[in-house]
Order: C-alpha cells, then sequence, then structure tokens
C-alpha cells in the first residue's frame, strides 16, 4: 500500500494534462467573438497541440491576464487553516498517548478505522506488541473501549493530514492546469507540496521511533520536533505568500516582500523557543515540575553534566524545560520589537504579535501549574501556531516597510 502515493500522484497529473489540454482547444472568449484562431492552433491545428501540451506545461507562469493571485490565496489560507488545525490535533495526539495505537503506514488501506470487532481486535493486539502497552498501558489495564479511544486520535490526525493533501494538490492542478499561477509562485506551491508530502513520511518515521523491535514507550524527541517544526515551517510559508498574492491581487506590478535582517532574527529567537517546547513537550519535561517562577523551589534546577554539555543540553528534562521557561522572555523581547516596528504601517499585525505572544506565556505557566492538564496544553499548541501565523505576517509587513 505504501505505493499507493506514487500511483495516486501520477493518475493526479494525467487528470491535470487533461483538464489543460480541453482548456487549450476552448478558444479564450475574446477570440470567439471575433472567430479568430489563437495562433499555435493556426498553424498546427489543435490534434498538434494536444501532442505538444506535456504535464512539464502545468510549470509554464500565468500570463498576467489569467492570473489569479486573490483566488489562489483564498485557496491557501483554507489550507493554512486546516494546518493548525492539525497541528492541535497532533498535539491532542500526543498529549493523550495516542500517536502509537496505529502500528502500520497504509496511505488508502489507513482510510477507513476497523468496522468490526474482529477488526478492532485485530488492531488492539497489533498494538499490544508494543513498547508502549507492556510498560505502561498494559499495566495500567486499558482495555478496548480506551484503545478505541486512542486510536481515534492518531487516526483522525492522519485523516486530516490526507485532506490537506488533496486539499493542496488538486486546486494546484487545477490552476496550473488554467494557467492561473502568478509567475514565481509555481515553485513556491510546488515546494510547499513537497513538504507535505514529507510531513506524511515524516510522521511515519515518528512513529515508526516508538513500535517494532524498541523498548522506548514514546517516539524520538528529535524526530517529533522535526514533524511540529516543519508543519510550523508550512504554515509560515503559507501566510507569507498569501500576503504576496494578496497584494499582487491589488496591484499586479507588486513584488514579493524582501526578508529583512531584523525580521530573521525575530524568526531565529522563535524557531528556538519552538524548538525547546516541542523537546519539552517530547520527553514529557512538562511534569518535571508544576511550580513557577521557581522549578521545585530552585531557580535553577540541579543538573547533572556526566554524560558531556550536548547530551544534556539535547536530553535532560529538567535543563530543557529550565531553558524553555526563561528563553520565552527573550522571544517576548524579540515579538515586542517586531510588533513596535510595524505598529505604524499594519496596527492589525502588530496587535495579533504582542496578543498572541502574551497569551502563549499565560498558557505556558498554566501548563505548568496544572501538571500539564490536556486542554491547556493543547491550548498552548494552539496559540503556537497562531503566535507563528501573526510573527510571519508582521515579518512580511516589516519586510514591505523596508523596501
Ligand atoms: C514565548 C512563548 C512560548 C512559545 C512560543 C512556546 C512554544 C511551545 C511549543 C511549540 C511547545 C510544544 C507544544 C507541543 O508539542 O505540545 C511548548 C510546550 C510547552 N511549553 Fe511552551 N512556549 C512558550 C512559553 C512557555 C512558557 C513561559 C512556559 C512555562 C513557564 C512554557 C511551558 C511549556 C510546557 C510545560 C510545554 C510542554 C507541554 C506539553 O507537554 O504538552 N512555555 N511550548
Amino acid at each position: 500500500m505504501r505505493h499507493d502515493l506514487p500511483m495516486m500522484y501520477v493518475m493526479l497529473l494525467h487528470l491535470a494534462s487533461l483538464l489543460r489540454l480541453r482548456n487549450l482547444r476552448a478558444p479564450h472568449p475574446a477570440l470567439r467573438q471575433t472567430g479568430l484562431q489563437p495562433a499555435a492552433a493556426k498553424h498546427k491545428g489543435p490534434t498538434a497541440m494536444a501532442t505538444s501540451a506535456s504535464v512539464s506545461n502545468l510549470f509554464q507562469p500565468a500570463p498576467q491576464t489569467r492570473a489569479r493571485p486573490l483566488a489562489i490565496a483564498r485557496w491557501l489560507e483554507v489550507v493554512a487553516l486546516l494546518v493548525v488545525g492539525i497541528v492541535v490535533v497532533g498535539g491532542i495526539t500526543r498529549l493523550t498517548e495516542s500517536g502509537l495505537s496505529i502500528t502500520e503506514w497504509n496511505v488508502v488501506s489507513g482510510i477507513l478505522p476497523p468496522l468490526t470487532e474482529a477488526a478492532w481486535l485485530a488492531e488492539f493486539v497489533k498494538y499490544q506488541a508494543t513498547a508502549e502497552y507492556q510498560i505502561e498501558s498494559g499495566p495500567a489495564g486499558m482495555d478496548l473501549a480506551a484503545f478505541k479511544f486512542i486510536f481515534f486520535w492518531e487516526w483522525f490526525h492522519r485523516i486530516l493530514g490526507r485532506v490537506i493533501g488533496l486539499a493542496f494538490l488538486l486546486p494546484l492542478i487545477v490552476f496550473a492546469a488554467r494557467r492561473a499561477i502568478p509567475e514565481g509562485y509555481i515553485w513556491r506551491l510546488a515546494a510547499m507540496f513537497t513538504l507535505i508530502l514529507g510531513q506524511g513520511a515524516l510522521g511515519w518515521y515518528m512513529v515508526s521511533s516508538g513500535v517494532g523491535e524498541t523498548d522506548l514507550t514514546d517516539v524520538s524527541h528529535f524526530r517529533l520536533s522535526a514533524h511540529l517544526l516543519t508543519a510550523l515551517f508550512l504554515l509560515g510559508g503559507l501566510v507569507w505568500t498569501t500576503r504576496d498574492l494578496r497584494r499582487q491581487a491589488r496591484d499586479p506590478a507588486a513584488r514579493p516582500a524582501p526578508l529583512t535582517l531584523g525580521a530573521g532574527i525575530v524568526a531565529g529567537v522563535l524557531f528556538v523557543q519552538l524548538l525547546l517546547g516541542a523537546w519539552v513537550a517530547g520527553l514529557n519535561a512538562g511534569h518535571s515540575a508544576n511550580d513557577w517562577p521557581l522549578m521545585n523551589g530552585r531557580l535553577v534546577p540541579e543538573t547533572d553534566w556526566a554524560q558531556g554539555v550536548v547530551w544534556t543540553i539535547t536530553h535532560d528534562p529538567f535543563l530543557l524545560h529550565f531553558l524553555h521557561r526563561w528563553w520565552a522572555w527573550v522571544a517576548v523581547a524579540a515579538l515586542v520589537w517586531l510588533a513596535r516596528s510595524v505598529r505604524k504601517t499594519d496596527r492589525f499585525a502588530s496587535i495579533a504579535v504582542n496578543a498572541a505572544i502574551g497569551t502563549m506565556v499565560l498558557l505556558g505557566i498554566a501548563t505548568v501549574m496544572s501538571g500539564v492538564s490536556l486542554w491547556i496544553a493543547a491550548a498552548h499548541q494552539l496559540v503556537g501556531a497562531l503566535t507563528v501565523v501573526a510573527t510571519v505576517w508582521a515579518m512580511h509587513t516589516h519586510g514591505l516597510a523596508r523596501r
């Protein structure tokens, strides 16, 4: 079943070339009125045109008149919304320890959940072979009903992944076939689709670290952070691109916004905070203290450096928790600076950045003090994604103002 994906991809590309051929055969309305034929058709005839139209033509930029920047921006905004949704569902999947409940990766046959009691039992038996079941959930008394609950979250997360893949690919093919994608955007969109496909593979690579021959009861925190940060990077790319396209819809001569040094530094600071957060989450390090601002009554946690600096700084739950809660203030300073610098040109973006970072800190503290309660931690993850949206929006504005 792993071969389904390339097969579907090829079929969709065929569909695209068919759409494109139909498009080429139909004369433009303006030509229809005058009774004229398109120049190429006069020389070659429709059959020759059809033969020469190939999948590679999809990647020709749109002539100004056919470009649909606003429609593409709206479509990408919907995809961005879906990405925010999947980030939250991914967080809930992790927080409910549901991630290892589906032990296989079947792109097509995995769409349907088990439909009979026998099928459910078969899935449960596969999960019982994991270290997570044998060491944690089994001894804790997990029954079939509890298994169905964790299965649901992992299944829903994977379904959303498929929905995002199709919600990106199908309109991409239609816009490309109609040559509606403005110049300079085709490769950006292709890169984003590659990221989406990569996320599917990365998600499985992450899950595979916790199933099969392993005594790990959780997935690798490095793989988890790569999966989360790639999703957030894709989200940032979607937001930046929609901002560029909306501008182009207002002014066809508008060029994409540049990335300024200041905005790049802010992005770097935020990236470190997101990475630390993902490691804290992946190592369940939120549970290492439930007081704030002190950690277990100390300002700086006792740290055992015996395994070396690099290992400790990438694996020690206490140290990573400590770094995440204090690097937050560097992130606050950077984002407040960004918000202030775009205040005059884009008040909305400025308010959004300030609101997002303030809420983020409050939710972070609440996550700690509640002992990582499910819904508070999930809200922390949701606002994390919204912080990325607001920050990238403001970074884009920053680029335009400095042009
Ligand atoms: C600057 C603002 C902050 C940002 C952008 C941020 C970002 C993140 C991210 C992306 C995660 C991973 C989410 C997940 O996978 O569930 C996370 C987890 C976490 N963050 Fe933050 N965070 C911020 C501030 C804070 C603060 C101030 C604290 C505590 C005082 C905190 C405590 C935590 C904890 C305990 C977790 C792990 C929660 C879990 O296991 O789900 N965060 N953070």
